[in-house]
């Protein structure tokens, strides 16, 4: 049996920088890590002092500037929260180990954490950035463009197996190559949109690339589309080999009887961008949409760029398309 500790440095690189900066934050980390993973994010209280007796809190800072309790640990007093309960530890390896496990990790979980250690003497803050490895992709829906105030956003991500991307998950995507003409919401509440070759129509010329960003708006009457950002399959997805083409009913009765369900447009994506799934065919997905997905461009398949090509929402009763399914890990 190998110890979870030394699972979890298998996984997860974690690079440290260490300082005291005007919060009195003193140490700041980034690690890296897959959905279903358990991650460890470290806090130690150094030199010969014991951490028994002293208040651990550990607080997931959001987006939105609001903080969330994750764990608070009092002698063997301890509490997890909300999302996090019975899914968090801490690690207390030695006396002065105040690291926190984070297990199943999932989508929701990326963001900063903060450990707080507090004995009155000499508190110590540090602060871990999790970052979990995943896609973004730009999603409007069958209704068209700029349908979506943040409440739907919210509930439109959720449905296709995705949260409303972060900025910075943005950004990474945008330095990746992401370039996409429709504004869409982000977790923060400001809408934005990422241009790698500014144009006219989006943004103009004048502006050099980068994102463009119409700050933040009204949560309940302002339309957009959405940016949703999806972390690894926790299923397989696959294209599902049949004699003639569906309409949409048989395509979502097709996977059923395959012991899966209709694969949705975060499943396709992840499966694209995390394991270069690659397939020249137009398939339903859950969402009513036709999409299919290329990594390796080629003649008649995407010939300028690897990309989850989108047909459309066709009529669900034309039988021209075949499906893409998703069978969950059991
Ligand atoms: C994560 O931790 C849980 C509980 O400690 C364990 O059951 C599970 O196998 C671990 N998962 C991985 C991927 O190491």
């Amino acid at each position: 049996m190998i110890p979870l500790f030394s699972l979890a440095l298998v996984f997860f690189a974690i690079s440290l920088q260490t300082f005291v900066d005007a919060q009195g934050i003193q140490s700041r980390i980034t690690a890296y890590a897959n959905t279903g993973d358990n991650i460890t994010l470290p806090c130690h209280l150094d030199g010969q002092s014991n951490l028994f007796g002293n208040r651990i809190k550990w607080t997931k800072l959001e987006d939105d500037a609001t903080e969330t309790d994750v764990i608070i640990s009092m002698g063997f007093h301890k509490k997890t929260y909300g999302n996090f309960l019975n899914r968090v530890y801490l690690l207390e390896a030695d006396e002065n180990d105040a690291t926190l496990v984070i297990t199943d990790l999932d989508v929701t979980d990326y963001g900063t954490y903060r450990c707080e250690i507090i004995n009155g003497m000499n508190d110590k803050i540090i602060e871990v950035n999790l970052k979990v490895d995943g896609v973004v992709f730009p999603y409007s829906p069958r209704l068209g463009r700029y349908n979506l105030n943040f409440h739907d956003a919210e509930a439109t991500c959720r449905e296709q197996d995705a949260v409303v991307a972060s900025f910075e998950q943005l950004y990474g995507a945008w330095r990746n190559g992401l370039d996409w003409c429709n504004a869409g919401w982000l977790n923060d509440g400001t809408v934005q949109y990422p241009i790698t070759n500014p144009r006219q129509p989006c943004g103009g010329v004048q502006i050099s690339a980068g994102l463009r960003n119409y700050g933040r708006q009204h949560r309940s009457n302002s339309r957009f589309d959405v940016f949703c950002f999806t972390a690894g399959l926790r299923g397989r997805f696959y294209y599902l080999i049949q004699p003639h083409k569906l309409s949409y009913d048989e395509a979502v009765a097709a996977c059923k009887n395959n012991g899966a369900e209709i694969a949705k447009v975060g499943h396709i994506y992840a499966a694209w961008k995390l394991l270069g799934y690659d397939r020249c065919d137009a398939g339903w997905l859950a969402d009513g949409s036709v999409r299919y997905p290329i990594s390796r461009p080629r003649k008649n398949c995407s010939p300028t760029e690897a990309a989850v090509r989108f047909i459309g929402f066709p009529d669900k009763k034309q039988k021209l398309y075949g499906v893409y399914c998703y069978k969950p890990q059991q």
